[in-house]
């Protein structure tokens, strides 16, 4: 389904997501430094999913919103804090193989809380949110989108040796 112009930013947002639980699950694949996926992962955490949670929070989790669609708000704001809480945990941890099962854990996370939003919450929120309020959330989240950068100086998501890259 297409999605409407007041979420569509959002939207394009989770494409960016989608991509990034790409390349953990590549990087994990080829065996690339966990250590380097690990500050590549609190990398865009920093720069761009904290920032999208932010805005999904500031212009979605509003009283009048909240009177309608409360339990799948809540829904989204309980996985914004447990994103929160595992990249606090990750920050800390030192050993191989707990770095591992947390960025696989949050990769599976991710994953499903953007389908969850995709096929939930926005389908949702585009049936209740009437012509006039529609229009001016897509106003308001395509003045404060940004285009999220997820560069890094090694694509440690390629295949070093393979014939594909
Ligand atoms: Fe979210
Ligand atoms: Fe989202």
């Amino acid at each position: 389904m297409k999605r409407s112009y007041a979420l569509e930013t959002l939207s394009w947002e989770h494409h960016n997501g989608l991509v990034l639980v790409f390349r953990l699950e590549q990087g994990m694949q080829f065996d690339a430094s966990v250590e380097e996926i690990k500050r590549y992962l609190l990398h865009v955490w920093q720069t761009a999913l904290l920032i999208h949670i932010d805005l999904e929070e500031k212009y979605l989790m509003v009283p009048e919103y909240l009177r309608d669609l409360k339990d799948y708000l809540q829904q989204m704001q309980g996985d914004h804090q447990i994103f929160a809480e595992m990249m606090k945990k990750l920050n800390k941890m030192k050993s191989e193989q707990e770095i591992r099962n947390l960025i696989q854990q949050f990769s599976e996370k991710l994953k499903t809380h953007i389908r969850f939003e995709e096929r939930e919450l926005f389908p949702a929120f585009e049936k209740m949110l009437t012509r006039v309020e529609a229009k001016q959330l897509g106003e308001k989240l395509h003045e404060v989108h940004k285009p999220i950068d997820l560069s890094w100086p090694n694509e440690f998501w390629k295949r070093k040796n393979g014939s594909e890259q």
